[in-house]
């Protein structure tokens, strides 16, 4: 007989999660139980209004299957998860909640959830996920192996916002690799959050305390390129006036982030390769081996694998990135999170340039969300500090959103009467600055200015790092 247990505050949710566990273990098969296979799986329901009499039930009972509610008075569900998973490891642990957000998402999945489901619930996806834990019981109870990812931490720093099955799909992902030290490709268009994610990874996870050393590829040349890798010591080129360490070295046991790897020459591929396979490297010029124990994040947006079909990426190097691959649809295909988007970064907008556009009316909401987003995130946010910078009052009004601008991060600032030269300006060193990582030394050079002159922008202008 197998034993589940349901704690909720709710009763009508708790109700109806019995419900549903009854339909699901009278329609499943003989997978479950071999012993009565014709009728289903012989159940019994144990249920809990609060954390800890689940707690208790689970000392004494050993549930089977647990499905707890994640925000209770009192003992809450990550509180019931951990306990359950120190008294039994294999147990499947599955958290409902009203409260659809990502640092509990991926908080619960670290803690070893069987699964995440948000209310209202879907009945039909609910039974499926109960089936398939109460199947993964019953073949950890057989001896066989169910791998969880384990890990410590809440998250703190960047934010992915969102609560689309896509983007809390990619909060589970997250959740398993922030635990080890796994090489992940993140792959997505333009805009879709890529190095967001990456960031989100290294600081919820083992390396949060380590360096996170971004590098773009595409920006370099192949020469400067390695050197920027690997490092150099004195005299191995001309200018090369000092010894030099490398981005691998800088990232220590942190992260690398390989940004827009798909743009990176065959030589240095071969290169790149050598230090996956042989987690050693040498400095341009040098002789030593130096240990590399930073974890890689490579990020995309091209289709790596049609790269390696038209013989411009390296097969063996593709398999060493893809280990563990996150891929972020476009924003198009997740328009639901598009008025969460909408509002976050309205207060973070508000916040840089002192305003106070609050009121977003219906129409405009639904064309922001109509729209197709071709520059993805990046290009509603653009869309966005541009429609505070035209704002007259506190009302997001339909004149002050400029749709149909494509990625104004790749074809420049549009040109609009409204905007003064001073908005431009700041608009335009807002993007230098974010391209270049916040490399004030890269930005200066970019825009062709002295960096005490930038710094003295950034403080007319009341710049502050926003990423
Ligand atoms: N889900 C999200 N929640 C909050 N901010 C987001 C989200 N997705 C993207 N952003 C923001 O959108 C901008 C673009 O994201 P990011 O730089 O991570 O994209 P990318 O995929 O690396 O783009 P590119 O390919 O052009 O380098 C950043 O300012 C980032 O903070
Ligand atoms: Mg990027």
């Amino acid at each position: 007989m197998v034993k589940v247990l349901i704690i909720d505050d709710d009763e009508s949710i708790r109700i109806i999660l019995a419900r549903l566990v009854r339909e699901a273990c009278s329609a499943a098969d003989v997978a479950v139980s071999s012993e009565i296979p014709e009728c289903g799986v012989d159940y019994a329901l144990l249920e809990s209004d609060n954390g800890s009499d689940g707690i208790r039930l689970i000392e004494q009972e050993h549930p089977d299957v647990i499905i707890s509610d994640l925000l209770m008075p009192g003992i809450g569900g990550l509180d019931v998860l951990k306990r359950a998973k120190e008294i039994d490891e294999r147990v499947p642990v599955i958290i409902v909640t009203a409260f659809d957000e990502m640092s509990s998402t991926i908080h619960a999945i670290q803690l070893g959830a069987f699964d995440f489901v948000s209310k209202p619930i879907d009945h039909e996806a609910f039974k499926t996920l109960v089936t398939r834990a109460l199947e993964v019981k019953r073949l950890n109870d057989a001896g066989a192996c169910e791998n969880s990812a384990v890990g410590t931490g809440a998250p703190d720093g960047p934010v992915l916002v969102g609560n689309s099955r896509e983007i809390r799909n990619i909060f589970k992902q997250i959740g398993m690799v922030s635990g080890n030290r796994v090489t992940v490709l993140v792959q997505g268009e333009s805009g879709t959050g890529k190095e967001i994610v990456s960031r989100i990874i290294h600081s919820i996870g083992i390396t949060k305390y380590e360096p996170f050393v971004p590098v773009n590829c595409s920006a370099l040349t192949e020469t400067l390129l390695e050197s920027e890798l690997f490092g150099h010591v004195k005299g191995a080129f001309t200018g090369a006036i000092r010894d030099r360490k490398g981005k691998f070295e800088l990232a220590a046991a942190g992260t690398i982030f390989l940004d827009e790897i798909s743009e990176m020459s065959p030589e240095m591929q071969v290169k790149l390769l050598r230090v996956i396979q042989e987690r050693q490297l040498e400095k341009v010029g040098g002789e030593e081996p130096i240990p590399v124990n930073a974890r890689i994040i490579a990020a995309t947006n091209k289709d790596l694998a049609k790269f390696v079909e038209q013989g411009k990426f390296r097969e063996d190097l593709y398999f060493r990135l893809k280990v563990f691959t996150i891929d972020i649809p476009p924003l198009r295909e997740r328009k639901g999170d598009i008025p969460q988007l909408v509002v976050y970064f309205l207060a973070r907008i508000n916040a840089r340039l002192h305003k106070n556009v609050s009121i977003v009316p219906y129409e405009v909401m639904d064309m922001l969300q109509n729209y197709d987003w071709v520059g993805n995130v990046r290009e509603l946010e653009n869309v966005l500090t541009q429609g505070v910078l035209l704002a007259r009052g506190n009302v997001l009004d339909r004149g002050c959103v400029v749709l149909g601008q494509g990625n104004i991060a790749r074809e420049g600032i549009a040109v609009n009467k409204d905007l003064t030269l001073a908005e431009v300006e700041l608009e335009y060193i807002m993007k230098v600055l974010r391209k270049a990582h916040w490399n004030k030394t890269e930005t200066a050079r970019i825009l062709g200015i002295s960096k005490s002159t930038l710094y003295s922008k950034i403080q007319e202008y009341g710049i502050e790092k926003d990423e």
